[in-house]
């Protein structure tokens, strides 16, 4: 083979990769979705977008990131068509702690959903825009970059 079409079949092989790793996260769930769990009654946020495919596939966050067992060990063989449980399945209270009250410790203040998520997309997102190239894109921090058009009425 010349030196040329030597370049050409990497070129293939190296873009079908990402084609079959695409297919292969998005089978099993969305490439990008609302978030809008079923155990609040009533939100009061309107819905985060969750670029679930773009997360996996371009800011290279890793299905263990999001994802553990019941121990919280994070999940990192995670396949599509893997069992993936819902974060409410564990993080079961609706809402975020109630304010005042007795002090809570990490661990019973995630036991409310609102908190566990928070913890995971913004403790992502702080830690990646405090190591951002010059320039670089932020990532949303703030409730109405998440929560487009910020309370409901
Ligand atoms: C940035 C965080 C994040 C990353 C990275 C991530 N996920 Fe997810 N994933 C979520 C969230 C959040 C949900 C929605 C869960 C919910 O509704 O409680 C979800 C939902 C899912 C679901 C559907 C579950 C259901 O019952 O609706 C599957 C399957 C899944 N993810 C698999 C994966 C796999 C496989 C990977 C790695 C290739 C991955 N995820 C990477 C956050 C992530
Ligand atoms: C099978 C039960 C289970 C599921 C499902 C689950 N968690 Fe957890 N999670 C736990 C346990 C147990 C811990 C450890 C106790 C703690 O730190 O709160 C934990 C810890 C955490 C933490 C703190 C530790 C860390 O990794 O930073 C965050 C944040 C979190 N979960 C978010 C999520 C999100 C987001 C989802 C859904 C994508 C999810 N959890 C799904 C049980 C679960
Ligand atoms: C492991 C790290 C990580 C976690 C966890 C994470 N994100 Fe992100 N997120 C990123 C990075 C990196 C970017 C943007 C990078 C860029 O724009 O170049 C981003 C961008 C975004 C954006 C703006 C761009 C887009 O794709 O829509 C939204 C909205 C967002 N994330 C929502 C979420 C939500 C909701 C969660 C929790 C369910 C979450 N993220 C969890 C790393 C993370
Ligand atoms: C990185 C994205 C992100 C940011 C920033 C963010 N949130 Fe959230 N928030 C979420 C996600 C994801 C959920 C879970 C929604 C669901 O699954 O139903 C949530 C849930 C909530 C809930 C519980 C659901 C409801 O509608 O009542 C409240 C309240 C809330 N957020 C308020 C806030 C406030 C206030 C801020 C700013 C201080 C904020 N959020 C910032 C992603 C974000």
């Amino acid at each position: 083979m010349s030196k040329r079409s030597v370049l050409v079949v990497c070129a293939v092989v190296f873009s079908s990769m990402f084609v079959a790793a695409g297919l292969f996260a998005g089978t099993a769930v969305k490439d990008s979705f609302k978030m809008e769990s079923k155990i609040y009654t009533k939100h009061t946020y309107a819905a985060p977008t969750l670029s679930h495919k773009k997360h996996v596939d371009d800011y290279k966050a890793k299905c263990g990131d999001c994802h553990h067992d019941s121990k919280g060990k994070p999940l990192a063989n995670l396949k599509a068509g893997s069992n993936v449980q819902k974060c409410s399945e564990c993080h079961k209270k609706p809402g975020k702690k109630p304010s005042g009250g007795a002090k809570l410790t990490d661990q019973q203040k995630r036991e409310y959903h609102a908190e566990a998520l928070h913890d995971n997309c913004i403790g992502c997102h702080k830690t990646h825009n405090k190591s951002l190239p010059k320039g670089g894109k932020k990532s949303p921090v703030s409730c109405n970059d998440c929560h487009p058009g910020g309370k409901i009425k």
